[in-house]
């Protein structure tokens, strides 16, 4: 078996080669004069792991380019970050569902997929293979351990969120609550604590997509004028789109991570291990 990754993803598709104690196959990205990607990848083994993040459109497209040089291979497709996951059906009249044209896109041909923290489980069967979806609790848990809190509150930003902050919180012995989140605009929230009182306390809030920084920023204000000690952020995909990380700092925040699904300065913990597991079964 080796792993071979696209671009966006060198760093995961390393830690899970190291995980699973294979090696990494080569995979040479460059463009085509007029744009086109173009791909040369080196020798592989009868099975193969592919790694590749849908962070954006060329990162799709190498994923794409990756699985077809792939073919004579038995895969297994991990996608860390699943983009279009959240246009997960129409919602109005005449819009596409996003997450089945990408996921059957990238299944065909391959035996089983692994995402990680997709956004709704009801995309996985899309794939057309068989598909397990992968959580983060206990690589958040335990980067929640390092920042040594005392008593801290684990927070989810809407209600959807809450069984993750909870099963968060419960492997740190550490209290769960939520906010209630109405969506204003594509970046612009209101966030209200109805049962929760932050003064003193420190609160890390986790959600599964850090994108414009909208919803923890708003929250992150709240919370700061309700008392709140410090304020933590944890993502599990930070995408941070355009002055996301900017509008988090202003908001006050204390610390910004996120897991390696998608590569950035902000990567403090990682999925690999989540994913080696998932691959062993
Ligand atoms: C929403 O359903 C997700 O769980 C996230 O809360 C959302 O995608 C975060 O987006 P933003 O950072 O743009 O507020």
């Amino acid at each position: 078996m080796k792993v071979v990754a696209t671009q966006r993803s060198q760093l995961l598709g390393s830690r899970i080669a190291g995980m699973l104690g294979v090696g990494m196959a080569e995979a040479r990205f460059s463009r085509f004069p007029d744009g086109e990607h173009s791909l040369q990848r080196g020798t592989l083994d009868g099975e193969t792991v592919v790694v590749g993040s849908v962070v954006d459109a060329d990162s799709l497209v190498q994923l794409l380019l990756l699985l077809d040089a792939c073919r004579e291979s038995d895969v297994s497709l991990v996608v860390p970050y699943l983009g279009y996951a959240r246009q997960d059906r129409a919602f109005r009249e005449g819009e596409p569902v996003s997450a089945r044209a990408i996921a059957g896109a990238l299944g065909r041909g391959v035996s089983r997929v692994v995402t990680v923290h997709v956004h709704k489980e009801t995309v996985l069967p899309h794939f057309g293979a068989p598909a397990r979806n992968v959580t983060l609790e206990a690589a958040i848990a335990g980067h929640i351990e390092n920042l040594g809190l005392t008593r801290p509150v684990i927070l989810a930003p809407d209600h959807g969120a809450l069984t993750f902050a909870r099963a968060v919180a419960s492997l740190g012995g550490w209290e769960a609550e939520h906010l209630e989140k109405t969506r204003i605009s594509g970046t612009e929230v209101r966030m209200e604590a109805r049962n929760l009182d932050a003064r003193g306390r420190d609160v890390v809030m986790v959600d599964d997509i850090i994108s414009t920084g909208g919803t923890l920023a708003a929250a992150a204000g709240m919370l700061r004028a309700a008392g709140a000690r410090g304020v933590h952020a944890i993502g599990v995909h930070g995408i941070f789109v355009g002055g996301a990380l900017d509008l988090l700092r202003n908001a006050g925040l204390r610390e910004i991570a996120c897991s390696d699904t998608i590569e950035s300065g902000s990567s403090r913990f990682s999925a690999a291990a989540a994913i080696a597991s998932a691959l062993s079964r």
